[in-house]
């Protein structure tokens, strides 16, 4: 699969590493692909392009910016053309005015139906490495399109996550909120970056 990573911060950087290493051909998309920062990331399937060159040949667009960032980022990408769109953001403390969510935001500023929440409610350590001894943490996805969420899905599997289908998007403020109540724990509650989330079910 061809994804384009916008952002090649924390959390993109951690999941384009990763699904370059399963095979998958990466395109960071950066404000200045000359910055010598991002020499790191090139590798055989990774490339370092603007936003919009990024974008271009590619099946999946993550965007993995600040959320307040998020709106110029996409008037610089332009169409997004059916593309799958996760949305990795978060909105602190709030979600943007006149929307339960930053996902529902993006849906409507793309005009797309193919819009996943995503590998927001966690911290980046934990995206860098999901496993805790034998266990994988949970992460949980949402999204109105079937396929789309299936892919997101099992490229959440190999980014080593255990992964929960959360429902529709209307779900990803549960989501966002999730993430803001992890921030709560690691940060306000001092229990640290080393905690994460599993679904127990009978
Ligand atoms: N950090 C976490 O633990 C965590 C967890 C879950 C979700 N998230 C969410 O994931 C997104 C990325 O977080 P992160 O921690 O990866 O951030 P980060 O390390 O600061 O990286 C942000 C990236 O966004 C790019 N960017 C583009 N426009 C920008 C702008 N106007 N201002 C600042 N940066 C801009 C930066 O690239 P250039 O400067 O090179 O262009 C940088 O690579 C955020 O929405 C955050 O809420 C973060």
């Amino acid at each position: 699969m061809r994804i384009a990573v916008i952002g090649a911060g924390n959390i993109g950087g951690a999941l384009g590493k990763r699904w370059a290493a399963a095979g998958h051909a990466v395109s960071f998309g950066v404000r200045d692909p000359q910055d010598p920062k991002h020499q790191a990331l090139t590798a055989d399937n990774v490339q370092v392009k603007g936003l919009r060159e990024a974008t271009k040949a590619t099946d999946v667009i993550v965007l993995a910016v600040p959320f307040k960032a998020v709106q110029e980022t996409l008037e610089q990408i332009g169409r997004t053309n059916g593309k799958i769109i996760i949305d990795c953001t978060n909105a602190i403390p709030n979600p943007p005015e006149g929307f339960e969510s930053t996902a529902e935001a993006i849906a409507a500023w793309t005009g797309s139906g193919r819009v996943i929440k995503a590998f927001n409610n966690t911290g980046f350590g934990n995206v860098k490495n999901p496993r805790y001894g034998e266990l994988a943490i949970d992460t949980f996805i949402c999204g109105d399109d079937a396929e789309a969420k299936a892919v997101v899905f099992q490229l959440a599997l190999e980014a080593h996550f255990s992964v929960i289908d959360a429902g529709p998007l209307s779900a990803a403020k549960h989501l966002e909120s999730f993430a803001r109540f992890w921030i709560h724990l690691a940060y306000s509650q001092n229990m640290g970056v080393n905690i994460a989330f599993k679904l127990l079910q009978r």
